[in-house]
């Protein structure tokens, strides 16, 4: 019998088709939390978790990034989502953030050597959080992208982020589609796992 920890952690599927509504203050604060709690390299805690719910602010950034990344564009064999696509399986998606109502940039030190590895252990944490409250979330790589013209200065300036800290990822949260079924996993690859005794 698996434990509901256990559960999460494979019912936990990246999610990009969100549904309007913005997401509950109380179960965004639990995420928070989850995200305050996760390990941090020398327990320095230096993680800052910039939330943003301004629709306007989420939607211009989404679309800078989009601007600013070239992924390598899916094939009928090689795709990252059938059911959830992303900008790799979709041309047409000019948001990176898809339009996910709620949006947290992790921003870290610069000359931090672990600043990748604490955001991306908190955001597993806050991933796990979300999927239990039945919230869907989806983890963007290079956050920076998405401040990289003289808006995204401006926003930043703006949250007053320190300009020796730099923006690591960005966390979408947002309850997924209603008539959307929940994605399956692809199947796994197990021969990853070596064994020595
Ligand atoms: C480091 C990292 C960067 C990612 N960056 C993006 C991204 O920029 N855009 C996106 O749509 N998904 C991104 N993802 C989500 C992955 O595409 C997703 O986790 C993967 O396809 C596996 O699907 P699953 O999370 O449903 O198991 C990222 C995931 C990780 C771990």
């Amino acid at each position: 019998m698996m434990n509901e920890t256990m559960q999460t952690i494979l019912h936990r599927r990246a999610i990009r088709r969100f549904d309007e509504r913005q997401i509950d203050e109380e179960l965004l604060q639990q995420i928070l939390q989850a995200g305050l709690y996760a390990p941090s390299a020398g327990g320095k805690q230096g993680v800052i978790f910039a939330v943003c719910q301004d629709r306007e602010v989420n939607e211009r950034l989404g679309k800078i990034k989009r601007a600013n990344s070239n992924p390598h564009m899916a094939t009928a064999k090689n795709y990252v989502s059938k059911e959830q696509p992303s900008i790799a399986d979709d041309p047409g998606l000019v948001n990176a953030f898809y339009d996910a109502p709620t949006v947290i940039t992790m921003f870290a030190p610069k000359n931090f050597l672990f600043s990748a590895d604490d955001c991306a252990v908190a955001a597993e944490n806050m991933m796990l959080a979300a999927d239990s409250l039945g919230i869907g979330s989806c983890y963007i790589g290079q956050g920076w992208t998405a401040f990289a013209d003289s808006y995204g200065q401006e926003i930043l300036r703006k949250w007053e982020i320190r300009t020796d800290y730099y923006a690591v990822m960005q966390l979408l949260l947002g309850y997924p589609k209603a008539d959307d079924k929940h994605p399956a996993a692809k199947a796994r690859k197990n021969d990853r796992i070596l064994r020595f005794s």
